[in-house]
């Protein structure tokens, strides 16, 4: 048993040394596509993805987590960014994968980004809420981060909640906790779709277009070897208070801001699309 516990406590201390050392794109992450159009710059302080007529490009992180918070500062496409997604997630691998996405969808000149989120449990998403922001996204760095933990998901940006997505098993709906992610960035061209409902096409005369990256910062439980520093109830782990973190009634008295003064679309809203009465976590109480 002492063995199996020095094991436990090694891997623990493992994760918590890759978790907290200085984050730098080039341990961190790895270019995954876009033939040089993905750079990491500044001995790997900063990171830039563009997307030009023949391609985009994207990265991914060297970890899979399961369980973190996770923050990422982006200044997307500036100027007429029409057609262009910006996309920056978690995700695990297969057809019964989970996947919690924040998407930037480009517009027109002066016209607001649009920001969707998404949170897909055991393959299946259609839990759609989209925001505009409360500033210009492409004037400066600003952090979206995800809170994930065993009770929740939280879609913060700059601090702020903007959506919670809470673990409600116990009422029979499916939560992302067993498959650990890794977390996915890509910018491409979606002008059939992206950009008020696909009528506004990408401009490639605009081209290259170019979203920046930087300070990406996890507190995390890194998953190794079929094993993870939080699967074990009985280690202490001091510094992760994200863990069990719930939103206090400051946060919650901000989503609230947030979602009544920016949210554009709510799934949860939105009646048509589901005439056989709307998904179950939308009218469950937890
Ligand atoms: C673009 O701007 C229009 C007009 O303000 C807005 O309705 C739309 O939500 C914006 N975002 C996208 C992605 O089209």
């Amino acid at each position: 048993m002492a063995s199996s516990n020095s094991i436990v406590l090694a891997f623990f201390l493992l994760a918590t040394l890759i978790a907290t050392s200085r984050a730098n794109f080039n341990n961190d992450f790895a270019i995954t596509w876009g033939d040089g159009r993905a750079k990491i710059l500044n001995n790997g302080d900063d990171l830039t993805l563009s997307l030009d007529k023949s391609s985009g490009s994207g990265f991914q992180s060297t970890n899979e987590y399961l369980f973190g918070k996770i923050d990422m500062q982006l200044k997307l496409v500036p100027g007429n960014s029409a057609g262009t997604v910006t996309a920056y997630y978690l995700s695990s691998m297969g057809p019964t994968h989970d996947e919690i996405d924040f998407e930037f969808l480009g517009n027109v000149s002066g016209q607001p980004y649009t920001l969707h989120t998404n949170v897909f449990a055991q393959g299946k998403g259609n839990r759609e809420k989209q925001f505009h922001l409360w500033f210009d996204p492409t004037k400066d760095f600003h952090t979206y981060s995800i809170l994930w933990n065993p009770q929740r998901i939280v879609f913060l940006v700059d601090g702020t909640p903007i959506r919670e997505h809470k673990n409600m098993e116990s009422k029979g709906i499916p939560f992302p906790k067993n498959q650990p992610m890794r977390i996915y960035s890509s910018l491409w061209n979606a002008e059939d779709w992206a950009t008020q409902g696909g009528r506004v096409k990408t401009d490639w005369a605009q081209a290259p277009f170019t979203a920046s990256y930087r300070n990406f910062k996890a507190d995390a439980c890194v998953w190794a070897s079929g094993s993870s520093s939080c699967g074990s109830g009985s280690v202490p782990k001091s510094g992760s208070e994200w863990l069990t973190q719930e939103l206090d009634s400051a946060s919650l008295e901000r989503m609230r801001w947030a979602q009544k003064n920016y949210m554009v679309y709510n799934y949860c809203a939105d009646l048509p699309r589901f005439p056989e009465g709307l998904p179950a976590e939308c009218t469950a109480t937890s």
